[in-house]
């Protein structure tokens, strides 16, 4: 992890659960980094509670569902840092539906899942690279997906177009990989890690769980575990893609 300090990183969704784990993770091995939020107080705190690490967190407000908010954080970012080497598109939502509903309520949550797990994260991903290439180092760009992004396993009806969202994710990892490689950018590598169940605010705030007590009923494990799985990635030599890491609780039915 060593190379990886002194350098920039940008983490969506860093407020809670995975991304909350990941900044302090990049904290502790020296990385500089911006955690992106809607709730950006948040990621104030753990910010503030993170100062004794090498490596200092930003907090930055964003909407990445939203063009204009996704727009403006990306231009700050260049302003104070120039360029960035780490991007981990980590922000995503879940709510739990009949994807037959034609609620106003229904079409609206619908919509912010697409945007926010696959819009977003192209834009991001877009505004992210051009940064990377201003820098001309070794850059990763690492995509939080899913084990709903690779297979429509029974029961995901509940979660309406996640399952979607998320093969999408899949697809454009490796979209972006072949685009960078005929592109000349080589030094940019993407990996896409896929997550089982994660301990984590996603299911009660999508209301699939009543309260995280539910978690108790399921094999899981916690944010911490899938930071370790970004510190591994970051941790290969810089000629090693691993393009796909999927980590999944003991005992995993799905
Ligand atoms: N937990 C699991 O079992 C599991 C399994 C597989 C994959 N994942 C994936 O892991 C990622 C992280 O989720 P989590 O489990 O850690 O859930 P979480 O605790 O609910 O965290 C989701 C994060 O995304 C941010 N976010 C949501 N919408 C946003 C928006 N429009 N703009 C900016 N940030 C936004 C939230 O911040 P604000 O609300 O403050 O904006 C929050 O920081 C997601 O992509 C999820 O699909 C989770």
């Amino acid at each position: 992890m060593d190379k990886w300090r002194g350098k920039i990183a940008v983490v969506s969704g860093a407020s809670s659960g995975i991304g909350a784990a990941i900044i302090k993770d990049l904290a502790k091995h020296g990385v500089t980094v911006i955690g992106l939020a809607r709730r950006s107080e948040k990621v104030e705190e753990i910010s503030a509670a993170s100062s004794h690490l090498d490596g200092k967190i930003f907090a930055k407000k964003c909407d990445i569902s939203d063009q204009k908010s996704l727009k403006e954080t990306f231009e700050w970012i260049e302003e104070k840092f120039s360029f960035i080497h780490i991007l981990i598109n980590n922000a995503g939502v879940l709510h739990k539906l009949s994807v037959l509903d034609t609620s106003d309520d229904a079409t609206d949550k619908i919509n912010s899942v697409i945007n926010t797990n696959f819009t977003a994260v192209v834009h991001c991903t877009r505004e992210g690279i051009r940064l990377m290439r201003k820098s001309e180092d070794f850059s990763i760009v690492i995509n939080i997906n899913s084990i709903a992004g690779h297979s429509v396993y029974s029961g995901l009806h509940i979660s309406n177009v996640y399952s979607p969202t998320k093969h999408a994710l899949t697809a454009f990892s490796e979209i972006l990989r072949q685009e960078l490689v005929v592109s000349g950018s080589e030094k940019i590598r993407v990996s896409n890690l896929s997550p089982g169940v994660v301990r984590t605010e996603i299911m009660v705030r999508g209301k699939a769980f009543k309260s995280d007590e539910d978690y108790n009923d399921v094999p899981h494990i916690n944010s911490e575990d899938i930071s370790n799985g970004v510190l591994y990635l970051l941790s290969t030599p810089y000629n090693v893609n691993v393009t796909q890491l999927t980590i999944k609780p003991v005992g995993e039915r799905k």
